[in-house]
This record gives C-alpha cells, sequence and structure tokens, in this order.
C-alpha cells in the first residue's frame, strides 16, 4: 500500500494517521533509535519517567525498553495506533499508552522527567507553504504544544526533539522565554542530518538565544505596523475615490 498522501497538510489529520496505521506494521520516521542512542544516553537516564509525543508505529519505544529505560508513557491522537501499539507492548510493564493530542496532555504540571518527540511536530509543520512564514494557525498549534510539554516537565526536566528542521527554521519556535527553558542542539546522520534539540527545564536561553528572541519579536511588531498603515493608507484611498465631487 503507498502511505503518501495527496498532499502534505494531511501530515496534520488523525483520519490520515488511523487509515495508514490500519495496514502500516512499523515504520520509523528519521531513522532509528540506534542512530541516535549515543546522544539520548547523555541527556536521559535509565530510571527517568518518559513521555514519548506521537508515538505512531515506530519501534523507539519498545527499543528504549530493551534498552533499560522502564518508565514510557506513550501517546498519539490515534485510536488505531494506540490500539495497536499496547497490544504489541502488553508484556512490558512501566510501558503505557493513551489516545491524546499533543496540545492538550492530561498529566499534573510537571510530572515527567524527559518528553520525547520525534518527527511529530515535523508532522503538523510539514504541509507549511514556506518554512519562513509559518501560518498563524500551525504557530499557534506549536505553541499550544510547546506550553503544554514544558507545563509537563519537571524542574530540570528535558524536552527532546528529533527533527529534521535545521536551527534556522526550528530555534525560532523553541528559543522563547516563556517555555522557561535553555536549548542546544545535536545532529546525527550521514548524508542526510537529522537534529536533536535537548531543551532544559528552569536553565535560562543562552545570550545568543535571547538576541534572536528579540529579534523575532522586532521583526513581528515592524511587519505588523507597516501591515496597518498599508491598510490605513488604502482606506485613505477608497475614501478619497468614494468622494462624489
Ligand atoms: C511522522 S509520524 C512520527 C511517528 C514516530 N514518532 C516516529 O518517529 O516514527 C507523526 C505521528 O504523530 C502523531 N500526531 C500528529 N499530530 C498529533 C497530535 N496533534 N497529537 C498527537 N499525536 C499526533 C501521528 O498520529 C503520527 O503517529
Amino acid at each position: 500500500m503507498d502511505y503518501l498522501p495527496d498532499d502534505n497538510s494531511r501530515y496534520k489529520d488523525v483520519d490520515y494517521w488511523d487509515e495508514r496505521y490500519k495496514t502500516e506494521q512499523c515504520y520509523d520516521w528519521l531513522g532509528s533509535f540506534s542512530k541516535f542512542e549515543h546522544l539520548l544516553e547523555k541527556h536521559v537516564k535509565k530510571e527517568d519517567s518518559i513521555l514519548i509525543l506521537g508515538c505512531g508505529n515506530s519501534s523507539m519505544s519498545g527499543d528504549m525498553y530493551s534498552a533499560g529505560y522502564r518508565s514510557i508513557t506513550n501517546v498519539d491522537y490515534s485510536s488505531v495506533c494506540i490500539s495497536t501499539m499496547s497490544a504489541r507492548h502488553s508484556d512490558c510493564p512501566g510501558m503505557s499508552w493513551h489516545q491524546m493530542d499533543v496540545r492538550q496532555l492530561a498529566f499534573p504540571d510537571a510530572s515527567f522527567d524527559v518528553v520525547l518527540e520525534k518527527a511529530t511536530l515535523d508532522a503538523i509543520m510539514v504541509g507549511e507553504k514556506s518554512p519562513w512564514r509559518v501560518s498563524p494557525q500551525t504557530a499557534c498549534f506549536i505553541h499550544q504544544a510547546l506550553t503544554e510539554i514544558s507545563r509537563c516537565l519537571k524542574p530540570g526536566g528535558r524536552f527532546v526533539s528529533v527533527t529534521f528542521a535545521d536551527p534556522f527554521f526550528r530555534k525560532r519556535l523553541y528559543a522563547k522565554t516563556e517555555y522557561k527553558w535553555s536549548v542546544k542542539k545535536h545532529s546525527y546522520g550521514e548524508g542526510l542530518e537529522y537534529f536533536v534539540y535537548v531543551m532544559t527545564k528552569g536553565e535560562e536561553l543562552s545570550p545568543e538565544d535571547q538576541a534572536l528572541e528579540i529579534k523575532l519579536r522586532e521583526d513581528t511588531e515592524k511587519s505588523q505596523a507597516s501591515r496597518i498603515t498599508t491598510t490605513q493608507h488604502e482606506e485613505e484611498e477608497d475614501f478619497m475615490s468614494n468622494i462624489d465631487l
């Protein structure tokens, strides 16, 4: 079966994933756990409580369990995915599976040492026409997810994001003071480079990331101001052309 959607925006739809997971057994986006295990073990301890977002039918959760990570909570908004994966891993005590949207996590504040996502935020972003100009809807979607992730992290906890998005486009989403974390970047892969961002809750943004946040805020304010001026100008022109002399 061909799982490629007609349009990249379909990667945002739960119906697309439900349909796909009815037949697809296993697929690992951005490579398997073994490719970035050396990076992960520097930031995630075996005894950490770990939340995996958008687990899909990837082998990552099972591979991590086999590697000794024992407290793994998995969520995905596809009910088909969650019922298949929970049946597949029914012999793994310490692993749990929940149907849930990343924008509304049903966990108390500060409940995990680590929140991990691989290609889940990519699936939400991939329908964007240009990485330079993320639509307000997608920006709001990502902001809701990041706010929830930050809320669920314990002090000193890490949000680990495995993605194909390079720092130029992804740091601008993650490097925000309101999430109360620092941002560090690592990469893996031969030929195709993938990125592992590690956000540590309770640490300050680096001066470089603080400067980036300020610059982006100023750019947004400037573009909003110029939009208001343009609209006012157009309204004045409309007014002039409507005057019946
Ligand atoms: C590109 S796949 C990645 C799957 C897996 N993490 C991997 O690395 O192979 C994206 C996954 O995110 C899930 N997903 C997309 N949007 C979601 C949302 N808003 N809430 C929860 N899961 C979501 C999809 O169902 C799908 O399983």
